[in-house]
């Protein structure tokens, strides 16, 4: 019999209301690479940026829509022309391009923000999206702080943008005050109201302040939202928005209850997350539903007896359905390039040709100098190879001495990208302060170190380092990570892909 099963369309905002919360900036280049892991998963929507907030957000946008063609790219405009140029701009080569209009419609945000009266937001709500649909046949609506907003008029608000050619209606709840039962009921409220909405599809955006956001956003689609707008690892303003992985698996797993599903192949939730965990340098916290480290981890006697002699006793997804992977199997030296290509396969990676050679490559060079190469090590390794920014500066070799009793030195040597040397000594207080003064030194430029961070990337003796920095310079900031078995090496190359990023941004200004 065929599944009838609803589906809800999943509209990912990683890369707009994620990326707009502290600490989580993203390069263009990480920007592709989360495109891609989302287009991949089957994000029915990408919102790739804000266009008319930055030209780097404009370019980001412009560039994803270029290379994303399986899933919608949208970008977000307030509902002013200048923003919908912007993100016209931006759109123009997409394959499925939308343009995503926002407009507050709660007391307090029209009184204090918009300084506007109900009427004179329903005015610009309408011929806001009247001007984008001259260029763009799939507009999407969001009345901004909806659930603080009156029902009715929010009603009265969306019926008007369905008429004016809007195609979806989306009801945030911008400050994640709703609880489940009310946000539900609200849901089933605006569909009854709403003029119009059969040709329309509602979606719901909900915010993690109170940490109910995903469950506002299941009630929402059991009251019969089409749409829900999340991010992976839950990462946006403040507490976050729902999370996307937690979204999936509740409506895969509870299939039996909501009746609705997505089209999101969950095996690639995991990468996805890893991905978007290293990218912006923002960790995962190991309890995490779906994608933490414990999420299948079984530590107490009774549950690891009951899990080997069947799974099912304990876990209710296992970690393969969503792209953890089995019990991590060895790989070392004496593994060849099949066994490779087969583990990150099954971790989610489809990596073929030079992009494979490559990785097998480096993996071969890890493996000689550690004894096991984890999971965990095969996801850095990917992730530093794939997609990285273009490399204006290599790290070709450093020496750093350093004792107790005198000041540590160091020579450090990097090769640009025209292929000349430029070496440096300095001394420092300790290796770290010598090694990333010489650096300075190398680029010509004073810069500061915001953040240094230094984990084992697994709990082996002989675990690689990853080091992650944060540098500034002139009002802006960079991120780098580096991984090696040497924790001083690692430091140098977070350092040095820190400035590769400032340097490949500073081509888009
Ligand atoms: O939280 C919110 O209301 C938003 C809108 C722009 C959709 O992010
Ligand atoms: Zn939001």
């Amino acid at each position: 019999m065929a599944d009838t099963k609803r589906m809800v369309r999943i509209f990912d905002t990683t890369l707009r209301d994620g990326e707009q919360s502290p600490g989580c900036s993203m390069n263009i280049a990480d920007k592709i690479k989360v495109a891609q892991q989302l287009e991949l998963l089957g994000a029915d929507i990408i919102e790739a940026g804000y266009p008319a907030s930055s030209p780097g957000d404009l370019e980001s946008v412009r560039m994803i829509a270029e290379i994303v063609k399986q899933s919608c790219v949208a970008g977000l405009c307030r509902a002013l022309e200048k923003d919908i140029d912007a993100a016209r701009e931006a759109l123009q080569n997409a394959a499925s391009p939308r343009v995503h209009i926002f407009l507050a419609t709660s007391p307090v945000h029209m009184k204090y923000k918009l300084k506007m009266k109900p009427e004179q937001v329903l005015e610009r709500a309408v011929t806001s999206v009247m001007y984008a649909r001259k260029f763009c046949s799939d507009v999407e609506f969001s009345a901004e702080d909806a659930f603080r907003s009156d029902p009715d008029f929010v009603c009265k608000v969306f019926s008007a943008v369905i008429a004016a050619g809007a195609s979806t209606v989306n009801f945030p709840d911008t400050v994640g005050y709703a609880t489940p039962a009310e946000f539900g009921a609200r849901a089933r409220y605006i569909i009854e109201r709403t003029e119009g909405i059969e040709r329309a599809r509602l979606s719901v955006h909900c915010h993690n302040d109170l940490g109910l956001a995903v469950a506002n956003s299941l009630a929402a689609i059991e009251a019969g939202a089409g749409q829900v707008e999340c991010t992976v690892n839950g990462i946006g303003e403040r507490a976050g928005n729902a999370s996307l992985e937690e979204i999936v698996m509740a409506l895969r797993v509870r299939k039996d209850y909501f009746d609705a599903d997505t089209r999101a192949d969950s095996t690639r939730l995991y990468p996805a997350s890893k991905l978007v965990s290293q990218v912006t340098g923002v960790k995962v916290q190991p309890n995490k539903a779906v994608v933490g480290e414990n999420a299948f981890a079984h530590e107490a006697g009774i549950h690891q007896h009951g899990v080997m002699a069947n799974p099912e006793t304990y876990e209710i997804m296992t970690p393969e359905s969503v792209g953890a992977g089995k019990k991590e199997l060895v790989l070392g030296k004496h593994s060849g390039k099949h066994a490779l290509s087969k583990r990150l396969s099954e971790m989610g990676y489809k990596l073929e040709g030079v992009m494979l050679d490559e990785i097998f490559a480096r993996f071969k060079k890890l493996a000689d100098r550690k004894k096991t190469v984890l999971n965990r090590d095969l996801e850095a390794l990917v992730t530093d190879a794939v997609g990285a920014v273009p490399e204006k500066w290599k790290l070709d070799y450093w020496l750093i001495n350093a004792s107790s009793s005198v000041p540590a030195m160091s020579a450090v040597c990097l090769k640009n990208e025209d292929g000349g040397m430029r070496k440096a000594f300095c001394p420092g207080n300790g290796c770290i302060d010598a090694a990333f003064s010489a650096i300075n030194e190398l680029v010509g430029k004073d810069l500061a170190l915001d953040t240094f961070e230094l984990s084992a990337i697994t709990g082996d003796a002989d675990a690689q380092g990853e080091a992650t920095v944060k540098i500034s310079h002139n009002g802006g900031q960079w991120r780098g990570r580096g991984v090696s078995t040497n924790i001083i090496e690692s430091a140098i190359q977070a350092y040095v892909a820190a400035i590769n990023s400032m340097e490949a941004e500073s081509r888009f200004r």
